[in-house]
């Protein structure tokens, strides 16, 4: 309804972009038939598109901006097409390649609500409900995980944002002096971070992006089973501090990005609390498989970390973007990043409200947290536990499978992720390494370019593996069945090629 004081008054021509509610409801209506018969047809589509640079810059057209505007109608049927067919399908039920979710389809609608009403939340006041749906949403996942739901947190563009959150916040508390306003002080050429070298590359870009720099991270070496060797990080902490370094941050990782891998954690917490170190967990990719019954036992140390990132877009499957930072000790999350700028106005009582400007280091943000709260609303907890027990046991299945198969070498399955290679009947696997991995390289992107599935690989001593991560709700077990025969006819045909240069 108009508030009575705001007559509408028509003074000209629409803007170029305005919309009338007739066209948009058109369009509108339009676009989701589309969208709709998209996903319907998504198990006979290819996985991903088999699509040269030059092929989709064509598709695209070359010219420069237009000087005048398309009509929308066109415009969106033709952008509808040129995403449908030109981009890998993540949902498909076949694609296994990255750890990405499938998307909710709800995830999908809540995008384009959010932008309809397009919040800004920055400060509780220019958005409330859209500030509170977040605040439920963080404590939700909090609670999904086990995690205290009265810790700070808020959502980020993904992981790797997640990540660096958690950084700054250890960074901040443990450095003796105020870092906020001295910056590297320089004791912070001195700062120490223990983290295996099968950790993903955020590390890397976090501590770049911080001043730190790479060298401030000591690579601790991984077991055979590619978790972290708490005995190398024990000595490493201790001749650090020796040589008058500053520990100040335990990494782990709970799935490991390459193999799924899930470090010691609670040995990790033990080690950081009786080291008195900042404990971060990247949970990114595995710890909401915290849900499942059959979940690795040492998912559980992820509860002890200081502070824990989780990806929304991930394994609870929310389109992307959506990440999450936690930080046990709320207020020193708050303080990490809090600025009180005069532009923003505070009520009196606001203390307990949350701005979220002044908990990470956006400013404006969007509403990506109403199709995490719908997600997590529609699926609820005993949703999203059957999804990701579902995962793991056809990550298993498939495991076994591709086992089976003479044709085929497994390497290691851990929570969805299984790693596997393709070797000839009669071929000796010892003779000639480089043989098996440009063989695979060339498999992995024949099996890309074919679309019937999208794997990825792993790269685990010198050795190239294919790679498959169950994190869609819509894989079944006929088609994680279907692997193996996939690979080894797309195998055999490799080999044909390539056997003249064994
Ligand atoms: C374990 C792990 N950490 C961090 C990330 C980075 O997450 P994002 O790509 O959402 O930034 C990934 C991505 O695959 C991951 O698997």
């Amino acid at each position: 309804m108009a508030h009575p004081k705001m007559a509408q008054v028509k003074d000209g021509p629409a803007a170029p972009l305005e919309m009338s509610a007739t066209e948009f409801r058109a369009l509108g209506h339009d676009l989701v038939e589309r969208i709709a018969d998209f996903l319907e047809r998504i198990p006979h589509r290819p996985a991903a598109p088999h699509m040269a640079p030059s092929q989709a810059r064509a598709r695209l057209g070359q010219g420069g901006l237009p000087e005048t505007g398309a009509e929308p109608g066109d415009l969106l049927a033709r952008a509808a097409e040129l995403v449908f067919e030109g981009c890998r399908i993540n949902g498909h039920p076949r694609s296994w390649g990255y750890v990405i979710g499938s998307p909710a389809p709800i995830g999908m609608l809540g995008d384009f609500l959010a932008s309809a009403v397009n919040p800004n939340l920055a400060s509780w006041g220019s958005a409330p409900v859209a500030s509170e749906i977040e605040a439920q949403s963080v404590r939700w996942i909090a609670d999904l995980l086990g995690y205290p739901d009265d810790c700070g947190g808020l959502l980020t563009s993904g992981g790797n944002m997640a990540n660096f959150i958690g950084l700054l916040a250890a960074r901040r508390a443990h450095a003796d002096w105020d870092i906020r306003s001295q910056g590297l002080a320089p004791a912070a050429g001195r700062l120490r971070i223990y983290a295996s070298r099968e950790t993903h590359t955020w590390l890397e870009k976090g501590t770049e992006i911080i001043g730190l720099g790479t060298d401030a991270i000591r690579w601790i070496a991984t077991g055979t089973d590619l978790r972290m060797d708490t005995g190398d990080l024990r000595a490493r902490i201790a001749a650090d501090r020796a040589a008058g370094e500053k520990p100040f941050l335990v990494v782990g990782s709970a799935g490991t990005v390459s193999t799924g891998a899930v470090d010691p954690l609670p040995e990790l917490a033990a080690i950081a609390r009786e080291n008195d170190l900042w404990f971060h967990v990247d949970g990114c990719y595995g710890a909401p498989a915290i849900v499942a019954p059959d979940a690795p036992a040492d998912l559980q140390g992820l509860r002890e970390a200081d502070s824990l990132a989780v990806d929304a877009h991930k394994w609870l499957f929310v389109p992307l973007e959506a990440g999450c930072a936690l930080v046990r000790d709320r207020q020193g999350l708050r303080d990490t990043f809090s600025f009180r700028p005069p532009y923003y106005h505070y009520g009196q009582g606001d203390e307990d409200l949350v701005h979220y400007h002044e908990y990470g280091p956006q400013n404006s943000r969007g509403f990506r947290a109403l199709k995490v709260w719908l997600a997590l609303n529609s699926a609820g907890r005993a949703g999203y536990t059957k999804m990701i027990s579902d995962n793991l046991r056809l990550s298993r299945r498939m495991y076994e499978a591709l086992g089976a198969d003479p044709e085929i070498e497994t390497a290691t399955q851990n929570l969805s992720i299984a790693t596997f290679r393709y070797v000839p009947k009669d071929y000796n696997p010892a003779e000639d390494g480089e043989y098996l991995n440009a063989l695979n390289m060339t498999l992995l992107s024949r099996l890309q370019a074919g679309g019937e599935t999208y794997l990825s690989n792993a790269v685990i001593e010198g050795r190239f593996y294919l790679r498959a991560c169950i994190t869609n709700f819509r894989t079944r077990e006929a088609d994680v069945r279907a692997l193996p025969e996939i690979v080894a006819r797309v195998g055999r045909e490799v080999e044909r090629e390539m056997n003249g240069n064994r």
